[in-house]
């Protein structure tokens, strides 16, 4: 008889984004004749710069020729890659960080999940509340969260660190001993930073805890103020504690290309139940090799070509243009008399529902009447409930007029 991993029965109904995916599917059935406006999923719209066009193309030609094929690649990343991210995400601010602690992949949803096969199913996890749900839901799959307590909406072995406007969305250091420690900033949901000096703290806590910091940095790349820190290695000691997980997608439009990277700096340890240490750099790098083949040459080469003058100059252009749909939610909502947080730093907009209605009740009555697909906030934890998010990702046309629709809105 084959059994499931019943750590699977303990996870709360299906995956947020497809939730909201099946309800928008639902009402657009039904209603065929709306213009829905989804601002829900933070999936890109802009077409791919041209530099990296160019060089999937060039690349796409060279695989066609007897000299240019390619088999299989380097499961970690072609060299290539690997230099330009060291070079260019890393030495330009001053880090060191070496090629071989690069390990190239195809999605930072995926690295962020997988991550927990090298971690003992005995570890203490801490999430910030709310949170991207990844984080959450492979460590129940993976059995590290205990039973879920329905009344409560939390599980019993995972440590939740609230982040809400009533303490500025900073993350308080746990009082207990936790071992894993999931950060995300600027984050996801709540489009908010923390600052050098905050994340210092986690830094400490997990040097004096032995704690592993798995530091999600997948919207660096949409930082304007100055001080923010765009890697968590530009904190002293990090190399000691962080694992850092990096995107192209949001970055560069990659979320159908699918390219991204992990850190794992080879100082990096970590112990068995008898306390010798281990480095996970080697761990990393096995289970990569058992598991995975790598990413395609071709976007391999695309996403190097962010790297190049061109690419830079266009990307930045793409983010410019997200970053400006930010601003006009902000300021429309906040027009509209909506408390709002983030969409400075980063490409979420994270605003407060109006007292009364919850935030599902919120997503309901903002589709069916004004026919704008946001994510209510409760979906990313119990403490996301009265709040929502919006993203910048949409086209200019579409965001001016789902503000504009929200700013007419009778709610
Ligand atoms: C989000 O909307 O939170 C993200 O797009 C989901 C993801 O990156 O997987």
């Amino acid at each position: 008889m084959a059994k499931i991993n019943e750590n699977f029965l303990e996870l709360q109904e299906s995956y947020l984004f497809s939730t909201v995916a099946k309800k928008v599917a639902k009402y657009t059935e039904e209603n065929p004749s709306k213009k829905i406006i989804k601002l829900g999923i933070g999936d890109v719209t802009k077409p791919i710069a041209k530099a990296c066009i160019e060089a999937l193309h060039k690349a796409v030609d060279e695989i066609g020729t007897s000299s240019g094929f390619k088999g299989y690649g380097p499961e970690q990343g072609y060299d290539f890659l690997r230099k330009a991210i060291v070079e260019n995400d890393y030495k330009s601010r001053g880090i060191e960080i070496s090629e071989d602690e690069i390990f190239v992949s195809d999605g930072a949803k995926c690295d962020c999940g997988n991550i927990v096969d090298i971690f003992s199913k005995n570890n203490k996890v801490a999430i910030t509340d709310p949170v991207y749900p990844v984080y959450l839901d492979t460590n129940v799959m993976s059995g590290r969260s205990g039973k879920y307590n329905k009344e409560k909406g939390i599980y019993e072995n995972i440590v939740y660190l609230p982040v809400t406007a009533e303490n500025n969305f900073i993350p308080e250091i746990p009082k207990e001993k936790v071992d894993m420690i999931y950060l995300c900033f600027p984050n996801n949901p709540t489009g908010t930073t923390l600052s050098k000096e905050e994340l210092k703290k986690w830094v400490d806590y997990a040097k004096q805890n032995k704690a592993i910091i798995l530091y999600d940095a997948a919207y660096e790349a949409f930082i304007t103020e100055e001080d923010i820190p765009h890697t968590i290695y530009e904190i002293e000691g990090a190399k000691d504690v962080a694992i850092e997980f990096k995107s192209f997608s949001k970055t560069a439009g990659f979320t159908g290309v699918r390219c991204a990277y992990v850190v794992v700096p080879k100082q990096l340890m970590a112990y068995t139940e008898e306390g010798k240490a281990e480095t996970l750099n080697k761990l990393w790098n096995r289970r990569t090799c058992t598991k995975f083949n790598g990413v395609s040459y071709i976007v391999q080469r695309a996403a190097e070509a962010t790297y190049t003058p061109e690419g830079k100059k266009q990307i930045k252009e793409n983010i410019n243009y997200y970053m400006e749909n930010a601003k006009i939610i902000k300021q429309g909502l906040e027009t509209a008399g909506f408390t709002v947080y983030g969409g400075v730093n980063s490409p979420y907009i994270w605003l407060k529902v109006p007292e009364g209605i919850t935030s599902w009740e919120f997503f309901d009555k903002l589709l069916e009447e004004v026919n704008v697909v946001g994510t209510p906030g409760s979906g990313f934890g119990p403490h996301g409930e009265g709040y929502f998010r919006l993203t910048a990702f949409g086209t200019k046309e579409n965001t001016i007029e789902a503000i504009e629709r929200i700013k007419n809105w009778k709610i």
